[in-house]
């Protein structure tokens, strides 16, 4: 018996190693840079499913137990497997080119607390397209035609005679599937839409230009002639930016009013960078000048945010998750928008500060974390009552995909972000001395960790209802509410898969 045992031992020991070593992992490294894998309660086999290394005897030292291996195979596994991801995909796209008139509906619940969301809402629309542009898994051809769609309906958008008495650019929502501009009383006008939109079509529009599809890019999205659809899709909203960026809005979650919102400063700015670089191509010198002028002008008011200890979103509405919203949506990474840069001491602080206010705004999230679930929440903003005030989907995912956004960059840029190290010790609770001992590989691990718990946090609470996203969670029991497959929550979501992926070749191909 007692040589039967041993040998069952040895036995098994030999397969973990042989596991260890089939799958390439090095599980032998310092205490000290044993990076988190797992969270409180994670069992061995969760913890071998996300392909990280289990060592136990660490438990009760501080010193993670379920971590990541040496130098990959990177970060285990995603917080959405692949089937999940799909799924996911296949929801939001349901709600993309309705009836293939190219609108986009923002929720197909026709009964919510706040009444019907079958609308197409030109912000929710111009960023669902872009995220479908730019990381959908659909052919060329069904992708050019699904663009294609939006660019018409866009254009009906645009040349219809306004109802409401403000220019046509400018309104928040449209009837499906026609492009009807609604009548209703709604808070008017929201300038961040013309921007939005202009981004997604000059993505469309440099790609068709690289293809020789100039006669298309004439034709409907910079015409040349002003009386032909006002000189195209792209250049009148783009024109509607540079003439009107530094007037009164609604913000983007339509209640308050400011000419200082972070949101559309940031997605203003990014449009007229984008937009001048898009007219010197189509050789129209005088638009390029006029854009780049007011986008010097939006640049030095974004620096303005800056309060000392975070990024505010206006003068009206200081913490606000929109800020993290348009650190990803508008930044381009030039050097003049250091400070906005995923590691960037200000950006660091805000996510630090906002982070601390969420944990403390919701309930759900004291519970998760006593149950070992990682991650956190994010509402709207500080002193959000709508519905009662709850996390929302949207803007916890924009988090996790800032985390992977900073991991990334600091393996590209090679080299701990030192100035915004006392902020991440306070968001992991290290000193920033340890932190500052870390390897890079081993910081932007962390990083990337720190997304994957907000991913997985996300994810325990939408695997109940099979993976559809509603837009808000309840702040005591974390049940979805409110819209139902909201496609801006899916854009998020999948925004953050896309970070993640883009971390993993990067990353892999440090440690190559
Ligand atoms: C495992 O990783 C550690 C830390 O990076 C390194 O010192 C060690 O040489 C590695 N071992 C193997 C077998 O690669
Ligand atoms: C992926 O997720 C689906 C749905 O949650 C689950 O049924 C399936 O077992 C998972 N697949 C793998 C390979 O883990």
């Amino acid at each position: 018996m007692q040589a039967r045992t041993t040998m069952a031992t040895v036995m098994g020991v030999v397969l973990v190693a042989l596991v260890a070593v089939v799958s390439g992992q090095n599980c032998s490294l310092p205490d000290s840079d044993k990076v988190n894998c797992g969270h409180v309660g994670t069992t061995q086999a969760e913890c071998g499913a996300h392909g990280c290394c289990w060592a136990p005897e660490g438990k009760n030292s501080g010193t993670p137990w379920c971590f990541y291996p040496a130098g990959g195979p990177v970060p285990g596994g995603a917080p959405f497997n692949a089937t999940e991801v799909a799924m996911m995909r296949g929801f939001m796209r349901a709600n993309l080119n309705i009836d293939n008139l190219g609108g986009v509906v923002a929720s197909p619940d026709r009964n919510t607390p706040g009444g019907t969301y079958y609308w197409n809402w030109e912000r929710d629309a111009a960023l669902s397209m872009r995220m479908w542009y730019e990381h959908s898994d659909d052919s060329a051809s069904n992708l050019a035609a699904m663009m294609d769609s939006y660019v018409q309906w866009v254009l009906r958008a645009q040349n219809q005679v306004d109802p409401n008495g403000i220019d046509i650019r400018a309104e928040p929502k449209y009837h499906l599937p026609n492009a009807n501009v609604f009548t209703g009383g709604w808070c008017r006008p929201q300038d961040d839409g013309p921007a939005l939109r202009s981004t997604t079509l000059i993505l469309f529009a440099t790609d068709l230009l690289a293809s020789n599809s100039m006669s298309y890019v004439a034709k409907y999205l910079w015409t040349g002639s002003e009386s032909h659809y006002h000189g195209g899709a792209i250049k009148y909203d783009l024109d509607y930016v540079a003439a009107n960026w530094a007037s009164d809005t609604c913000d983007l979650w339509e209640e308050l009013r400011s000419n200082d919102f972070f949101w559309n400063r940031y997605n203003y700015y990014r449009a007229l960078v984008d937009g001048a670089a898009f007219a010197t191509k189509m050789g129209d010198s005088e638009s390029a000048a006029t854009y780049s002028a007011a986008a010097g002008k939006v640049l030095a008011a974004l620096g303005d945010h800056w309060n000392g200890q975070f990024i505010q979103e206006s003068s009206n509405r200081q913490k606000g998750a929109s800020v993290i919203c348009a650190l990803n949506d508008a930044y381009m990474g030039s050097s003049v928008e250091a400070n906005f840069a995923p590691t960037s001491s200000w950006v660091a602080a805000t996510v630090n500060v906002l982070s601390a206010t969420f944990t403390d705004m919701f309930k759900i999230n004291t519970i998760d974390t006593q149950n070992g679930i990682p991650g956190v929440l994010y509402g709207r903003y500080a002193g959000d009552t709508y519905a009662g005030g709850n996390p929302w989907i949207l803007t916890t995912a924009a988090l996790a995909q800032l985390h992977y956004r900073a991991a990334s960059e600091v393996v590209n840029v090679g080299k701990l972000p030192h100035d915004a190290l006392p902020h991440y010790a306070e968001m992991f609770g290290e000193s920033a001395e340890s932190l500052g001992k870390l390897s890079v590989a081993n910081f932007a691990l962390r990083l990337a960790s720190a997304g994957d718990g907000v991913l997985e946090r996300i994810r325990y609470h939408v695997a109940g209802a099979g993976f559809h996203l509603s837009e808000q969670l309840d702040r005591d029991t974390g049940f979805e509410m409110s819209a139902t497959d909201l496609t801006w929550s899916y854009a998020n979501v999948l925004k953050a898969v896309a970070a993640r992926d883009a971390f993993v070749v990067a990353y892999e191909r440090m440690m190559a």
